[in-house]
């Protein structure tokens, strides 16, 4: 009995949470602030999260759209990862003056690059506003009802929270909507670029690594924030002087060894740790495998062309590693819910689920069978999104084409060509960034894609018209459309804004498609997609609580939703294939092995002045014990995406790491964490500081930073 007993919980993983598994809200970290103790942690919750004082919470920001950065100076320097700044690097770069492949240290403040539309935003304080937000809202309100009460009083308290003028409130939901809490922010929008290491530094390993251990990447870069003359956030200016910061990291020289506990402070975008067997099979056997495969076409020409053109290469560069990303991890996800049974551990957990509530003498395993209903139903329609929202934005230039449809329902003509005009700057942009012809290749392959797979019933019309008439041959069809449409050339599209014609426009084979793919979608499969989501959303809520009655053995954390959470573990390695065993740090070593192995290699393609310093070991105080410089670390800290560019921070709050990546073999911890095979992926900070000083002889920036030996 006990036997069975104990299997069960292993199944269930309804032990209590592990030490490693978790990401916390910062302002409830007093209920786990023993086991972190426990674990190595030297200091107090109150010293990573307090209203009173000045502590760690105010030293780590959300960075851009969805990145995390940290303070390490008392003059608003700012680290965060390389890949999220590269947008900002990219934009500084010509085909002369190379911040990608040589990079880029400014000499001093004046140095420092404006970067137009990115900002930073520092959490002041969070509050839960449960009871507020719930204030009013009864079990028979329609789920619309509900929704529009919810938002009443989300507007309501937002405006009666004490702020500053130049605060903002956002009221987010948790726990699939059992739970509200606040947050007072700040925001930044003078946020300079300082410095970046070389891509062969900063993104040593390039795609061929990334999501992979052992890595040997120097995933930094560097930016600050600047106020106005009172410290208050302000555009840019001339005038605007280094923000103060109420907080800053001391970094730790020491470094980490095997088994120091270690904490990642920062903004992890979304998981789904309680959703039921029906979702985590969407995902596994329909959604991912959609995506994998039309991104992979996508890859493939986009990087015949890049390796061949440098222009091209330049133009692409942070738009293939952003497709790059899902595709990789999505393929580690697919493969760790298979290998941790992720499917059939839901299904044992939801029966046992169903046992307990039914004991109860509770109905709320019906909660599942109509889950199970619904998705039945929802999965197909939502195969059909996943491939419509793929194939679109891998066509290049149908947002472009997109947003001019919208100006053609103007009459007025002196409106009409005044919002022709204005389209002009945006598409400047787009341009910059553009090669026709690979855009062309991709989007041959992507409809070809996109009209095998899905049922001629379950696609537009105007696609299976054009297959007809083509006998699907994409090619020729897109040759065509290329040379007429004015949304894949620059001048073309500049002369037809600047005298704008409403019905040549309206028969642009790029409006055409672009109105007849939308529409498709927007009346065959968002409608009822939305109506299903609304029906799981609520029906996910009452599922949670549910689970949080029932299954009591479990801990629950909140999922993630871009907030501010903590989450520990220890520097350490794992097993990721029966026979292999993985060390928890890498040194320079490593990638010198990497590239004699693979030569040809352009990710492994040596820094010379790296390969000279490491030559003469003239490692400064940047080595380690061992004598060697340490260049990333792995650790059970649970994290996503959104981690990137967070603070590693050890037992005193010291900073060891700069969180970049997670192990491939770990990546479906998003849905289904499992402390034997997820690891989060970490540039030692000494590894930083070294290339700082060594290699962009920026080491007057070290002076601000507080060194500790
Ligand atoms: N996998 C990391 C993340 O999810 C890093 C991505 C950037 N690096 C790259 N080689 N594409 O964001
Ligand atoms: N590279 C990810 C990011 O940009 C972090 C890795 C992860 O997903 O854990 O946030």
């Amino acid at each position: 009995m006990k036997k069975v007993f104990c299997l069960l919980i292993l199944v269930l993983g309804i032990s209590n949470v592990k030490a490693d598994e978790g990401m916390w809200l910062p302002i409830l970290l007093k209920s786990i602030e023993g086991d972190m103790q426990k674990n190595g942690l030297k200091l107090t919750a109150e010293d990573i999260y307090s209203v009173n004082k000045s502590s760690m919470k105010d030293a780590v920001v959300l960075f851009g759209g969805g990145c995390t950065g940290e303070l390490i100076s008392a003059e608003g320097l700012l680290l965060t990862n390389h890949h999220c700044g590269f947008g900002q690097i990219q934009s500084h770069s010509t085909v002369e003056k190379d911040l990608i492949t040589e990079g880029y240290w400014a000499k001093d403040r004046k140095g420092e690059l404006q970067n137009q539309g990115l900002s930073v935003t520092f959490i002041v304080r969070m509050e839960d506003v449960t009871q507020k937000v719930l204030s009013g809202i009864k079990d028979k309100l329609s789920e619309t009802e509900r929704a529009e009460k919810i938002k009443t009083n989300i507007f309501r308290i937002s405006g009666e929270l004490t702020k500053e003028s130049y605060q903002k409130v956002v009221i987010r939901p948790f726990y699939n909507g059992n739970e509200f809490y606040a947050f007072v922010t700040e925001t930044y929008n003078d946020v300079r670029l300082v410095g970046a290491p070389p891509q062969n530094i900063g993104n040593f390993g390039g795609d061929t690594d990334n999501w992979v251990w052992p890595r040997h990447n120097a995933d930094f870069c560097m930016f600050r924030i600047y106020t106005d003359a009172e410290g208050k956030p302000a555009e840019y200016s001339e005038n605007n002087i280094p923000y103060k910061s109420k907080y800053f990291f001391p970094i730790s020289m020491k470094g980490v060894d095997e088994d120091d506990f270690t904490m990642v402070y920062g903004f992890p975008g979304r998981t789904q740790e309680y959703i039921s067997s029906h979702a985590v099979d969407f995902t596994m056997n329909y959604e991912d495998p959609a995506r994998i495969k039309i991104r992979e076409a996508r890859l493939g020409l986009m990087l015949e062309d890049m390796r061949k053109n440098d222009t091209v290469r330049i133009q692409y560069a942070s738009k293939y590693a952003g497709v790059a990303n899902g595709w990789k991890k999505w393929k580690g996800e697919i493969k760790g819910l298979k290998k941790t049974g992720a499917l059939e551990k839901k299904q044992i957990y939801e029966s046992e689920f169903k046992k307990r509530a039914a004991l109860k003498g509770k109905n709320e395993g019906e909660v599942l069978i109509k889950l199970g209903e619904i998705y039945q139903k929802y999965i197909p329609l939502k195969n059909e999104e996943v491939y419509f929202t793929e194939v679109y934005n891998g066509i290049e230039h149908l947002g472009l084409a997109n947003k001019a449809a919208q100006i053609l329902d103007i009459k007025d003509l002196t409106s009409f060509k005044l919002e022709a005009a204005r389209l002009i700057p945006g598409a400047e942009g787009f341009f910059k960034n553009y090669t026709a012809s690979v855009d062309k290749k991709v989007m041959a392959a992507v409809l070809s894609i996109y009209t095998e797979d899905l049922k001629p019933s379950r696609l537009p019309k105007y696609l299976t018209d054009i297959k007809k008439q083509y006998n699907g041959n994409w090619a020729v069809y897109v040759d065509a459309y290329f040379t007429h449409s004015v949304f894949t050339d620059m001048a073309r599209f500049r002369e037809a804004m600047q005298n704008p014609d409403a019905t040549a426009l309206a028969n642009d084979p790029a409006i055409l498609l672009a109105q007849a793919m939308s529409d498709w979608y927007n009346i065959e499969v968002l409608p009822p997609v939305t109506k299903m989501v609304t029906s799981i959303d609520s029906l996910n809520r009452l599922y949670m609580t549910a689970q949080r009655t029932y299954m009591t053995e479990k801990k629950f954390y909140p999922d993630a939703n871009s907030t501010l959470r903590v989450t520990y573990g220890r520097a350490e390695g794992f097993s990721p294939d029966d026979g292999v065993e993985y060390r928890a740090f890498t040194t320079l070593e490593g990638m010198f092995e990497k590239n004699m192995a693979q030569p040809e290699n352009p990710d492994y393609v040596l820094n010379k002045r790296l390969s000279q310093i490491h030559l003469k070991k003239d490692y400064g105080k940047y080595a380690a014990k061992d004598g060697k410089i340490h260049t990333c670390f792995i650790a059970s800290n649970h994290t996503s995406g959104g981690n990137s560019g967070s603070p590693v921070i050890n037992g005193k709050g010291e900073l060891i790491g700069i969180n970049f990546d997670r192990c491939w073999e770990g990546t479906m911890s998003d849905i289904n964490y499992d402390v034997s095979l997820c690891r989060n992926i970490s540039t030692d900070i000494r590894f930083v500081l070294f290339v700082v000083d060594k290699i962009g002889e920026a080491g007057y920036l070290l002076e601000e930073m507080k060194l500790v030996k």
